[in-house]
């Protein structure tokens, strides 16, 4: 059995959460695309675990965890991340596995990210979380790339290095007028990088045939979110992976005949962070009030997030794009409290609605939310522990959400502890 979980909004949709949860009960958990960008999140008894890189399911012991091919990797921050685990107990000898061919961000991908973010006009800012990502993808490519595998060959890698600096020197000190990077001293830093990682990097894609071979099962994560999606997001609004269920096969040499379950994550409610057209954008004061009863600060920048309704052009964008076979609901115990809540059913454009959600940024930017109110409920749910004790209304909230994507809700949550989590498909792993 090999599920998919993924984000069906624009990330930090509580993955971490789920994904946790759900790594108690599978063998391998791999992240297949992203870096050091996503920010999960997960709660143990009293202590708070924000995970950037390494699959959240390294926190159950024994678990297998593998960083794919589309990956995108920060080696220094990868042992900055590797140090915090093994400071907290959590073994990695033997359970983290890293591809050879995932790509490397090198110190000018993040250089470069910055300064094109510092350099945009405000209209053209991604808003981006300035960890080298679209730079390291672009290198990727354009074939001038640095893979896992280069930081164990100090001749492919100095090739590699000189003839990405040749262009990235001249762009960064013409172009931006920054300072430069020298060759040698790359090299340098990034060998030392691949002599202490080497023990973990290896091919990932043979591992997990052997696992599904076994019969194992295999969980991968997606970070950030559908909406961000290179292919399928708001672009150019997006990262520059592919967060969605095709992205967990390309990124982790995984057949998709091989996948048998997509779970979709959505809130409530939505967020996104950065910049970009948000449809369902609640107004200032609304914003402020969600932002504070959900938490709402990125886990990987700290930036607050903007907060909107429920977006069903969305959700069923999503699932047009990954096909879910159910969802799994967050934060539901945020709307606890309020009178009424609007869920979005179609957008608005020159008069038009629309229910297919637009590919032209220009068309979403004039796009209104056409909404549906619905009785909101007063009661906290935060130790409800099954679907029949939810309040009348958050019952019909769920259910509506059903109802309009077409997708069963198999889980939600209401609140941050593993215990918190409600599953109402027995049969999810079956
Ligand atoms: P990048 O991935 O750093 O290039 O940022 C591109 C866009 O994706 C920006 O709007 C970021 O805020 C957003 N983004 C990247 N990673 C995450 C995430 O894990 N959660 C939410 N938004 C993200």
């Amino acid at each position: 059995m090999n599920l998919v979980v993924l984000g069906a909004q624009w990330g930090d949709e509580g993955k971490g959460k789920i994904i946790d949860f759900m790594s108690s009960v599978a063998d391998v958990v791999v992240r297949y695309q992203g870096g050091n960008n996503a920010g999960h999140t997960v709660v143990l008894g009293d202590k708070k675990y924000v995970l950037h890189l390494i699959p959240s399911g390294i926190l159950h012991e024994g678990r297998s965890c593998v960083i794919g091919n589309g990956v995108v990797i920060d080696p220094g921050y990868l042992l900055e991340e590797m140090a915090y685990l093994a400071k907290n107990g959590i073994g990695l000898d033997g359970n983290l596995h890293i591809s050879e061919n995932a790509h490397v961000i090198m110190p000018y991908h993040k250089l470069l990210d910055r300064l094109a973010e510092e350099k945009s006009s405000k209209k053209g800012k991604i808003g981006t979380t300035s960890r080298g990502i679209g730079p390291c993808y672009t290198d990727k490519a354009a074939r001038l790339g640095v893979k896992m595998a280069d930081l164990l060959d100090k001749a492919t890698l100095t090739e590699k290095v000189k003839a990405s600096l040749e262009v990235k020197n001249y762009l960064i000190t013409k172009y931006y007028g920054a300072k430069g990077f020298e060759a040698g001293q790359v090299v340098k830093e990034y060998l030392a990088y691949g002599a202490k990682l080497k023990k973990y990097i290896g091919n990932t894609y043979v591992l997990l045939q052997r696992a599904a071979a076994k019969n194992k099962k295999i969980l991968f994560e997606g970070a950030q979110g559908t909406m961000l999606d290179v292919d399928f997001g708001t672009y150019p609004y997006v990262t520059s992976s592919n967060p969605t269920a095709g992205g967990a096969c390309t990124g982790a040499g995984f057949s998709p005949s091989l996948i048998d379950k997509v779970i979709g994550v959505t809130k409530a409610y939505t967020t996104r962070v950065g910049e970009g057209p948000f449809t369902t954008e609640m107004p200032v004061e609304l914003n402020e009030d969600f932002r504070g009863r959900g938490n709402e600060f990125g886990a990987t920048t700290g930036r607050p997030r903007r907060c909107g309704w429920l977006d069903m052009v969305v959700l069923k964008h999503a699932h047009a794009v990954n096909g879910f076979h159910s969802l799994a609901v967050t934060k539901l115990d945020v709307l606890s409290g309020l009178n009424e809540l609007m869920v979005c059913e179609a957008y608005r454009y020159r008069g038009k609605k629309l229910y297919d959600f637009p590919a032209n940024i220009g068309v979403l930017r004039e796009c209104t939310p056409v909404y549906r109110a619905v009785k909101g409920w007063k009661e906290n749910i935060c130790d409800v522990k099954t679907y029949v004790k939810l309040p009348g209304n958050t019952k019909r909230y769920i259910d509506m959400i059903t109802g309009m994507s077409g997708v069963p809700v198999s889980m939600f949550s209401v609140g941050p502890d593993r215990d918190q989590t409600v599953i109402t498909d027995k049969g999810l792993w079956k």
